[in-house]
């Protein structure tokens, strides 16, 4: 290709872009000024008058699907239920120790005697936070305390927007092992722990004892 031929294709690309840009602009149909309407602005179409359409009825974003109604809810027909939906293993009650520590110790203690540092200082709660050791709660089924962490109870708040079912279901899991650690039978323990309660029952005796 030699020189000339070279600089005639430039002047006619040239030409036909700028031919293009003018003939665009003159029509309005360029990229900067496309015909929209923008989210939360008015719009006549609609006879509500908005942008925004609601959703059409029963619409799940992907990965929201929640047709397990126990788990999510900790009830089957209104009822709450009494088996944990997944297996209670080490880590999920380790992990329920944590959480509870983190959301629901301030207020209910680090034994669910409901004597946690809130309170103690009885900092502006309506109602003193329930302690988890009585014969009503124990008797609950453990998807009654998923139920209370989702839904909030009396002046209590709902915990729902701040903790994930999973993470409900193991503090409802460490409750029952608050539960169990103030109140077990010794027909319950085994004997190493039967021991170790002898023993910490005989070091309690023996320093109150002591003058
Ligand atoms: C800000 C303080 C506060 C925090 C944090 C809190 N609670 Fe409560 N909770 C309360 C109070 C107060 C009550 C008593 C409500 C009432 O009687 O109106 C209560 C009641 C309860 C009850 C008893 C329901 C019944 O049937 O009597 C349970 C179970 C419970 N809370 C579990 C939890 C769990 C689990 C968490 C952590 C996820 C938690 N709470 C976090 C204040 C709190």
């Amino acid at each position: 290709m030699n020189r000339s031929s070279r600089s005639l294709r430039r002047l006619i690309a040239l030409t036909t872009a700028t031919l293009a840009v003018v003939t665009l602009a003159g029509c309005h149909i360029d990229m900067w000024h496309q015909p929209k309407f923008k989210a939360q602005s008015a719009n006549p179409f609609f006879p509500d008058g908005k942008t925004d359409r609601p959703l059409v009825a029963n619409t799940v974003p992907v990965g929201y699907l929640r047709d397990n109604e126990a788990y999510y809810t900790g009830k089957v027909a209104n009822k709450p239920v009494a088996q944990m939906p997944m297996p209670v293993t080490r880590e999920l009650l380790q992990r329920g120790q944590e959480r509870y520590n983190v959301f629901c110790q301030p207020c209910h203690g680090k034994v669910g005697d409901g004597q946690g540092m809130i309170a103690q200082r009885g900092l502006a709660l309506r109602r003193p936070p329930a302690t988890f050791h009585t014969d009503r709660l124990r008797g609950m089924p453990v998807g009654y305390f998923y139920d209370v962490i989702t839904n909030g109870f009396g002046v209590m708040y709902s915990y729902a927007s701040r903790i994930p079912p999973e993470d409900r279901w193991a503090i409802a899991a460490y409750v029952r092992v608050l539960q169990l650690s103030q109140y077990a039978r010794t027909s319950e323990l085994t004997p190493d722990d039967l021991r170790k309660l002898q023993e910490s029952m005989n070091a309690t005796t023996s320093t109150e004892s002591k003058p």
